[in-house]
């Protein structure tokens, strides 16, 4: 098996440095853009073998090399530039995700999807619709990035070691992001007795901000987003029954049908096996549904 990556720009590169120094399976990068997979796949391969890592990461501009992947990665897409937001992409990158998803099912129909385009929640439910796959096998990934960001606040902010910390980040990748304070801890312990209620709030706004502030310095978001979706590959490669937040198509949980959203899942090798449903308060209800309400509007402008 293999792991397939459509769209080998910077995330799409990175996602492969990633999987492949994870030891997790082979690699197969595919773009439009001729030679830039295959040179992609070079450089990779040249850091493995000095690693002592035996994966072999290939480049290709043929879809149908995409079938016998375990995992596809549809990663294909244009980017947003300084002072865009997700969402002024969703026209635009729509258009790309159902042509490559036409491909995967096409090609790869069996195997486990993973969206990472922008704007996230609405691709991952085009790609869910135009492959026809079922649910638990097409699933996006925002919000592990957006916890990579809210843990990295804590950490610096606690002065504890990143591995101590438990957080979710649920919610819509983007304007309506939702870093679910109460619900973290550093080892058990509240966070409440690390930092305070001022710098929570403050860490609560810079997580929901912070990859704007990435673009605005150095146009892109590259190494976190890879990062992101190699533990995801891990957690579907070694049936981890991992507790992650991805975006997730739900069909009546949180009351709501017909869209992809982040949420907290149990990821194994069947994919999403289990929705968590959390118990929210208001504030943080509020919130959610604000996402569920903007993704439910980018959903209905491109998939009327
Ligand atoms: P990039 O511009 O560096 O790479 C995109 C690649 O997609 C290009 O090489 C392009 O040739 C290729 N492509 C376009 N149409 C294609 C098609 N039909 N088939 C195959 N390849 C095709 O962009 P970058 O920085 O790699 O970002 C890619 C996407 O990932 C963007 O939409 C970006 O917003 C998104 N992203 C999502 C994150 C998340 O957390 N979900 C995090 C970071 C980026």
């Amino acid at each position: 098996m293999t792991i397939s990556i459509i769209g080998s720009g910077k995330v799409g590169a990175s996602i492969a440095l990633n999987c492949a120094i994870r030891d997790l399976d082979d690699v197969l990068l595919v773009d439009i853009v001729q030679g830039l997979p295959q040179g992609e796949a070079m450089d990779i391969n040249h850091q493995l073998s000095e690693m002592g890592i035996d994966r072999l990461v290939r480049g290709s501009n043929n879809y149908a090399d995409i079938n016998d992947s375990g995992i596809v990665v549809l990663v294909a897409g244009l980017g947003r530039k300084p002072g865009m937001s997700r969402m002024d992409l969703l026209h635009t990158n729509a258009n790309i995700v159902k042509d490559v998803s036409m491909k995967v099912a096409s090609y790869a129909r069996n195997s486990i999807l993973i969206v990472v385009t922008n704007p996230l929640d609405p691709m991952t439910y085009v790609a869910l619709k135009t492959t026809g796959m079922h649910k638990d096998k097409v699933m996006g990934m925002g919000g592990l990035l957006d916890l990579s960001r809210f843990k990295s606040f804590i950490r610096e902010a606690a002065n504890v070691s990143g591995e101590s910390i438990q957080a979710m980040v649920i919610s819509e990748h983007g304007e309506n992001m939702l870093p679910l304070i109460r619900f973290c801890c550093i080892s058990g312990i509240p966070l409440i007795d690390f930092i305070s209620a001022e710098v929570q709030s403050r860490i609560f706004e810079n997580t929901r901000k912070v990859a704007a502030d990435v673009i605005a310095l150095k146009g892109a978001t590259t190494y976190a987003p890879g990062n992101a979706v190699a533990i995801m590959a891990e957690a579907i490669m070694k049936d981890k029954k991992s507790v992650v937040p991805v975006s997730a198509p739900l069909d009546g949980e949180y009351g709501v049908s017909n869209i992809c959203i982040g949420v907290p899942v149990v990821l194994g090798e069947n994919g999403i096996e289990r929705v968590i449903e959390l118990k929210l308060n208001p504030i943080e209800r509020e919130i959610f549904h604000k996402g569920i309400n903007s993704v439910s509007e980018a959903i209905k402008a491109i998939m009327p």
